[in-house]
């Protein structure tokens, strides 16, 4: 009998994808994997958070990004293994028994976000991806019994290449690195969903100039217009829809009304025993693999209808402002400018009752749209690689001034957060106006945070 880990199903099983169309399923294990409990946990989780307060259409999940990033590495592992199979080009070629270790990678590589995770991590101190991988590697989950039946210590392989530690660059870099399986996914797919152009780039043409070589994965010369068309529409996303000031001020919401709820449960347990029973474990500090799979955006929506009725009036409040979509507003602010300003502002919306700390906050996302291989740096990455028909490899700055023009260019945009009707409180209303068009456009002085306890913040990116 065919052992699990190399048997193919009898019918190839397909489910229909508005971005890559079919979806394909050949391997047993992929579609053990698709119908565990852990996976189809994704289906309640929003892929993009508050970004749909903004762009209504993206709705989409954690899910269909999983079954998308493991359908392009299943792309990548077919053309490998036609044109570059290490039998018939030797080294650097693509060995195929990589290939399941790859898909599972792909399918698995989100399986440990959770609601809201950014914000959610920020108060209740959660990594997904050391619960990505305590998925993988724990006995206790359908997702480690299916990978341990394909043989001992496959699900610790698959935690490897999670964790970028896995020995074959080039399974690591098709999930991880500056143009991967995953961006590639989220691209198209977050552009698909939130209506946007800029997403778009030519995956066609990309999948068809992609090849492996010794240390991971480069692009022929004669596609660089592909890559550099990605790495444009990933600066435009950014800066469009993954920076989006209203998103990030609900964002702002949500994170200051987890963190009345945390504050309030030191003294108030009992009320959040019932309001929210699935939430205890991580307002308590104190929870166990089996609370984390527990929760979805459902579980978050309902405690705040909960919270409507709480008798904390600030956790109401915010609540209702969660619920109802009220963001709070926001103005750039910048370095060594006009701190005074935005200390006069906290003061207004100190005397007008609103606590600085549940009210207020300085927002900042940051990007690095693109950059070549610096040793040196703290989080050095992968450059991308091209490779002239000679086998010689170029990195892309090189060949492309629109790249260059990116590279090392980190994309920042800092914000001062605060409540809408400040603007137009009769006492303050017109002052705070006047303060808040001069500030569009300007950025606050790291001083200020410290003087005023603002939140700090900082929001990199929802993936
Ligand atoms: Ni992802």
């Amino acid at each position: 009998m065919t052992s699990y880990k190399n048997q193919q199903l009898p019918l190839e099983k397909v489910f229909r994808d508005p971005v890559h169309d079919y979806i394909h399923v050949k391997h047993p294990v992929i579609l053990d994997l698709i119908n565990t409990k852990e996976v189809q946990r994704l289906r309640r989780v929003k892929q993009l958070g508050t970004t749909s307060f903004t762009f209504h259409g993206a709705e989409h999940s954690r899910f269909s990004h999983s079954l998308g990033v493991y359908e392009l590495t299943r792309r990548i592992c077919d053309f490998f293994e036609s044109n570059f199979s290490s039998a018939k080009i030797g080294i650097g070629g693509w060995d195929d028994q990589e290939r399941l270790v790859a898909l599972c990678a792909a399918l698995l590589h989100d399986v440990g976000h959770g609601p809201y995770s950014h914000t959610f991590e920020h108060i209740f101190h959660t990594d997904h991806e050391a619960i990505t991988r305590e998925i993988i590697t724990s006995p206790e989950t359908e997702v480690f019994q299916v990978l341990n039946r394909v043989e001992a210590g496959f699900p610790e392989k698959i935690a490897q290449v999670i964790a970028k530690t896995y020995p074959n660059p080039q399974v690591v870099q098709m999930i991880s690195s500056q143009i991967d399986a995953d961006r590639m996914d989220y691209l198209l797919r977050d552009a698909y969903f939130t209506g946007t152009e800029y997403g778009t780039f030519d995956i066609t043409r990309i999948l068809r100039v992609i090849r492996p070589y010794e240390n991971g994965i480069a692009f022929q010369m004669n596609g660089m217009h592909a890559v550099e068309d990605y790495i444009v529409s990933r600066y435009q996303m950014y800066m469009q829809v993954y920076f989006h000031p209203v998103s990030r001020g609900m964002e702002v919401v949500l994170d200051h009304l987890l963190k009345r709820a945390h504050f309030l449960y030191q003294t108030d347990p009992d009320f959040f025993l019932y309001s929210a029973p699935l939430l205890v474990p991580f307002l308590r500090g104190d929870f166990t693999l089996q609370d984390y799979l527990t929760l979805d955006d459902g579980v978050l929506n309902t405690a705040f209808l909960q919270w409507l009725k709480a008798p904390d009036k600030i956790l109401q409040d915010l609540a209702a402002r969660f619920l109802h979509r009220r963001p709070f507003k926001s103005v750039m602010v910048e370095q060594d400018k006009d701190w005074q300003n935005l200390n006069q502002m906290a003061q207004w919306i100190e005397a007008v009752g609103y606590p600085l700390s549940y009210y207020t906050a300085i927002n900042s996302s940051y990007d690095l749209p693109y950059d070549f291989y610096r040793p040196e740096s703290k989080s050095h990455r992968t450059q991308i690689e091209l490779m002239e028909p000679d086998g010689s490899l170029v990195e892309l700055s090189q060949v492309s001034s629109l790249v260059a023009a990116l590279a090392g260019q980190g994309q920042k945009d800092e914000r001062f957060y605060f409540p809408k009707e400040m603007l137009t409180k009769p006492a303050q209303g017109q002052l705070f106006e006047e303060f808040y068009h001069q500030f569009q456009g300007k950025i606050h002085n790291g001083k200020i945070i410290h003087d005023k306890e603002f939140t700090h913040d900082d929001s990199t990116s929802y993936h």
